[in-house]
């Protein structure tokens, strides 16, 4: 089944009345958000802390509506979480909450030990509390989805693929409190039963992405006229999913995963970062062109430069996507080509997203690796 026609087919089918989303405000989380609001009745409740990586207007029309409520406090703060879940009573919870940025891990890794491990463990608890209060079909039906990374599996071998049953071997310390966080989440499941869902996605690109990330990164560099800087040799090789396409699988998973299964969302398709700077800087030109046909654009003067590569740096992640495509027929709708195309014009169509960042604070500054003993 194609992707259009599983989103199609939600709104009949999609049973969960009452979906809390952590991070609902984040890069991924809105497009979750977003894709409910769009494809299903059930209503929805936001946890969002608003950090930095956080944007409010991600949330498009789903934003101020009834059906959709905001609650923007800290994953730590136990009584308000318990409470929110007492009240709201979600038939599904889709955790993506969480610190992200690889770099940002490197200089401050307390943080992401306190959100992304201690958060998921009050979340967990709260739900412990809560679960525990259902009727038996009601606890049936409840799911908890706990959205992962391919990279605490860590690095792998060319022509390899990480299976569902790889063994954790996370080397940054984002990877490890994620992988911390799924042992918290199968250890929840396995000792009081709770009905959870492990996924596992690729590095998803696509509209409203914090521009510390790669994509939006060269994007805002490149729009600038400034250099595209690529950590190291640029031979790192990562598969690409369309966050759009992300959603829907989430989506799909919450409504008829199988509990205690693992799922990978995985395009397929893999670029090294060196490719992915060369094809999106040949997209810009080519969007740039397109905006001004009657003007003569100057050859472009952004140019690759190497810079220092990030401590630890993963060479290679592949999973096989197998369970999800023959378990639930999901697969990518939108190629990387086509993905990339919409990507680049978004940002050039939405100038005001980095306008933003940068008036909150945010310059395109490296981090991650002032390493200090
Ligand atoms: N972006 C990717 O390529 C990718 C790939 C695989 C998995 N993931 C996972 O998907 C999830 C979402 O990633 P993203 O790229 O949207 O991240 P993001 O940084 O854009 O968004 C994270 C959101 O979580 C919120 N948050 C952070 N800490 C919180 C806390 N303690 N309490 C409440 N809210 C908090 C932030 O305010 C933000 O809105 C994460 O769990 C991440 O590990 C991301």
């Amino acid at each position: 089944m194609e992707n259009e026609e599983i989103v199609a087919a939600l709104k009949d089918i999609f049973f969960h009345q009452r979906v809390l989303v952590t991070g609902g405000c984040g890069f991924i989380g809105s497009a979750v958000v977003r894709a409910l609001y769009r494809h299903t009745p059930a209503d929805i409740a936001i946890l969002d802390k608003l950090t930095y990586s956080a944007d409010i207007e991600a949330l498009e029309e789903a934003y101020g509506v009834p059906r959709v409520q905001l609650h923007t406090f800290d994953l730590l703060e136990q009584s308000a979480v318990e409470e929110l879940i007492a009240t709201f009573c979600p038939t599904l919870i889709l955790h993506l909450a969480a610190e992200t940025h690889v770099d940002r891990s490197i200089d401050d890794p307390l943080q992401f030990v306190t959100s992304n491990i201690t958060g998921t463990a009050v979340l967990l608890e709260a739900v412990r509390k809560y679960w525990r209060s259902l009727t038996h079909a009601d606890q049936a039906q409840f799911r908890f989805v706990q959205i992962s990374t391919d990279e605490v599996y860590g690095s792998i071998g060319e022509h390899e693929h990480f299976e569902v049953s790889s063994p954790y071997q996370p080397n940054s310390p984002y990877a490890a409190s994620k992988a911390a966080a799924d042992h918290l989440v199968r250890a929840w499941w396995k000792t009081y039963g709770i009905p959870v869902i492990f996924t596992h996605s690729c590095n998803n690109y696509g509209p409203y992405q914090y521009p510390e990330k790669l994509i939006p990164l060269m994007l805002w560099k490149g729009m600038q006229g400034e250099d595209f800087p690529v950590y190291g040799n640029g031979l790192q090789s990562r598969e690409w999913v369309y966050v759009e396409d992300h959603a829907a699988a989430l989506l799909l998973i919450g409504n008829r995963g199988t509990v205690g299964s693992v799922y990978h969302i995985t395009s397929g398709e893999e670029i090294r970062n060196i490719d992915l700077v060369n094809e999106l800087a040949n997209e810009l030109e080519k969007a740039l062109q397109e905006m001004s046909p009657n003007r003569v654009i100057a050859k472009r003067t952004s140019k690759v430069v190497h810079v220092e590569d990030r401590p630890g740096h993963d060479i290679r992640y592949a999973m096989s996507g197998k369970p999800l495509h023959d378990a639930l027929g999901w697969q990518k709708e939108i190629s990387w080509k086509e993905g990339l195309a919409r990507t680049v014009r978004w940002y050039l169509a939405h100038p005001s997203f980095f306008a933003k960042k940068r008036s909150q604070g945010y310059k395109g500054n490296r981090l991650g690796c002032q390493i200090t003993n």
